[in-house]
């Protein structure tokens, strides 16, 4: 949530300052703004709206320098203007902030009494004023972001670059990631790997505290007692030098037919080549000794962790809570010896489930992590982090990364079920043989996708759309009305099917879609029956099963959507990617901003 960048080199720094924006841009794109220092002097220049009209701007009013800072919004404090735009100047000052500071309003008390004005409505520019007042009292550059940094409450990853300072630029850490990149007689700064991809492949992250005094040839880190700190350079090997559509309209629609392929990348790095033996990171995890587990996440993540409670407790018979990390972490719930704490997050970084992570040190047995970004700071305070391998997701609504995180969590689940003895050994290399299969299946599933694409002409007139499901397929008709409204703005929401009859169905008429994901499993006949009730008061079914499920639900279903019959273990990896599909192409009906949803961004890194 919002991009930040830094450099320091021999070129002219705003081409590279607008390229790595546009690699941070699925972190908010309300607004974006570059300051550099050219011969001494500060200049920004700032446009509300997407990079482009940035990188329009600067066309007609370039910016030299071979030293600045570039930002792209997502906004908290202030709406989408080019006043609240970063970065925030004050005079001898320029700052970049991804974050919030949480006291702003007393600092800006202070600052007024000193008569000192704004121009913002935005908490950054209290950080800009306050540093500049520091600079004032004749303070360097260094000893007044030494002065400031302390007191400042809230995260915070922030960038300061000084008038007649052609060669500085000073970072801090606090809550909210940020990455050094080490170049030869240049340097980088980052809010993540991604940005620096093409730049540089030697990163150094800070940690929390952290300070970092940046010039082209030297990087002093000092950690939040003001000790030089030394931290690890590492050589990253991502795949994020390119970051393109691959041919594709969308980064979604991309990374909705890779599925098959990250998802077998996934089952392969847990299976290996053959066999059914699940091997897990390190030294495991000793499931003999769990008695309870805890799931935390945001969003789809935790409707990931929704459909894992089910295999946790079927399969390796292990109870299972299930929480949205913004709820756990100020909850205090008790967290007893015995239990295992699992985290999931695409990004690694959302402050939620940072948060609740850290609730649970010292309390845990054991934190555990799901995550994709393995340099993130959910998977570096983990005692154990498996990755989900889906690769680097940019779209900002997540889809391959939740097919990844299921497929992990059911390899654990399955790995839990061997240690505990509680599923058949035969059974157990059923299951596991039929998800080594499964990357095949996917591949058929997706040719759901022209049908989706005519379905969604008349999905996009609706108002209102209902999910449901039963079982394994209640948190896939959550992820399935997340995923349509986060990128439609059509209302959709999602029901187990048992529970419309106790109010929701109060909903259904003629002109709600109602969309059942229910794939012949135990719990077949009973999603049918309630099919029926919705059908009994005028309401159009769009049922999405098996061919055998389709044909079973009779004629009365207003339209279907036929996928491989899978073991019903499997089903919400397999029906996740019809429910992607629909939300994509009736988003691409309403002619909204796919890739870009309006008021969202990826990698949430504010509560
Ligand atoms: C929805 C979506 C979000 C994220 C949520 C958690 O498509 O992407 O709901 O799942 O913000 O993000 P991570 O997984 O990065 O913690």
């Amino acid at each position: 949530m919002c991009g930040i960048i830094g450099y320091l080199g021999s070129h002219e720094a705003s081409p590279f300052l607008v390229e790595a924006l546009k690699r941070l841009e699925y972190r908010g794109y309300d607004s974006a703004g570059i300051a550099t220092v050219n011969d001494g002097a500060l200049d920004r220049r700032r446009a509300v709206g997407k990079l482009v009209n940035l990188a329009d701007l600067l066309v007609h009013t370039p910016l030299r320098g071979r030293s600045g800072i570039g930002h792209t919004r997502w906004a908290t404090h202030g709406g989408p203007t080019e006043t609240n735009a970063h970065p925030h100047q004050a005079s001898r000052v320029a700052v970049v902030h991804n974050g919030i500071v949480e006291n702003f309003r007393e600092l800006r008390a202070e600052l007024a009494a000193a008569g000192i004005g704004f121009e913002t409505e935005t908490d950054t520019e209290t950080v800009a004023l306050l540093t500049n007042h520091y600079l004032a009292q004749g303070d360097s550059p260094r000893a007044a972001v030494e002065r400031v940094l302390p007191r400042l409450e809230g995260a915070f990853a922030l960038l300061f670059l000084f008038a007649g300072e052609d060669d500085l630029l000073i970072a801090a850490r606090k809550g909210s990631p940020l990455a050094i990149g080490h170049g030869d007689g240049e340097n980088f700064v980052g809010s993540d790997a991604i940005a620096l991809a093409p730049l540089t492949d030697r990163i150094t992250y800070l940690e929390e505290g952290d300070m970092a005094v940046v010039t082209r040839q030297s990087i002093e880190i000092r950690d939040r007692e003001g000790q030089l700190a030394n931290r690890e350079m590492k050589q990253v090997t991502l795949d994020t030098a390119r970051v393109d559509k691959g041919g594709h309209k969308h980064f979604m629609a991309k990374e909705i037919m890779e599925q098959p392929q990250v998802v077998g990348n996934a089952i392969k790095h847990y299976l290996g080549e053959a066999g059914t033996n699940i091997s897990l990171p390190g030294e495991g995890v000793d499931f003999t000794r769990v008695e309870r587990m805890i799931l935390v996440a945001c969003g789809t993540a935790y409707y990931a962790c929704l459909t894992a409670k089910y295999w946790l407790e079927t399969l390796a018979r292990i109870p299972v809570e299930v929480d949205i990390a913004s709820e756990f972490r100020y909850r205090e719930p008790p967290v007893t010896p015995g239990t295992v704490a699992l985290f999931v997050s695409q990004s690694g970084e959302t402050a939620d489930t940072l948060a609740a992570l850290r609730y649970c040190q010292g309390k845990a047995d054991m934190i555990l992590s799901v995550v994709n970004v393995a340099e993130s700071s959910i998977a570096r305070e983990s005692d154990l982090a498996l990755p989900i391998l889906a690769g680097t997701e940019i779209g900002v609504a997540s889809t391959k990364a939740f097919s990844c995180q299921l497929t992990v969590l059911l390899l654990l689940a399955l790995k839990a079920a061997q240690d505990r003895a509680t599923l058949a050994e035969p059974e157990r290399e059923r299951l596991t043989a039929a998800l080594r299969g499964l990357p095949a299946v996917l591949n058929r599933a997706l040719d759901s996708d022209g049908i989706a694409a005519t379905l969604s002409q008349q999905l996009a007139e609706a108002r209102d759309i209902l999910f449901l499901g039963r079982g394994l397929m209640y948190p896939l008709a959550l992820e399935g009305a997340l995923k349509l409204k986060e990128i439609s703005y059509i209302h959709a929401e999602a029901y187990a099917s048992g529970e419309l009859k106790h109010g929701p169905i109060a909903l259904i008429d003629k002109r709600v879609p109602v969309v059942v994901m229910a794939p012949r499993d135990a719990l077949f006949d009973k999603s049918i029956s309630n099919m029926e009730e919705v059908m009994a008061r005028g309401g159009k079914i769009l049922l999405i099963s098996d061919r055998e499920g389709l044909h079973a639900a009779g004629d009365g279903v207003w339209k279907g959507i036929e996928l491989p019959y899978v073991d019903p273990v499997l089903t919400p990896i397999l029906y996740a990617l019809p429910a992607q599909l629909l939300a994509y192409h009736t988003a691409i009906a309403k002619g909204t901003d796919v890739d870009q949803p309006r008021n969202l961004a990826k990698s949430v890194t504010v509560e």
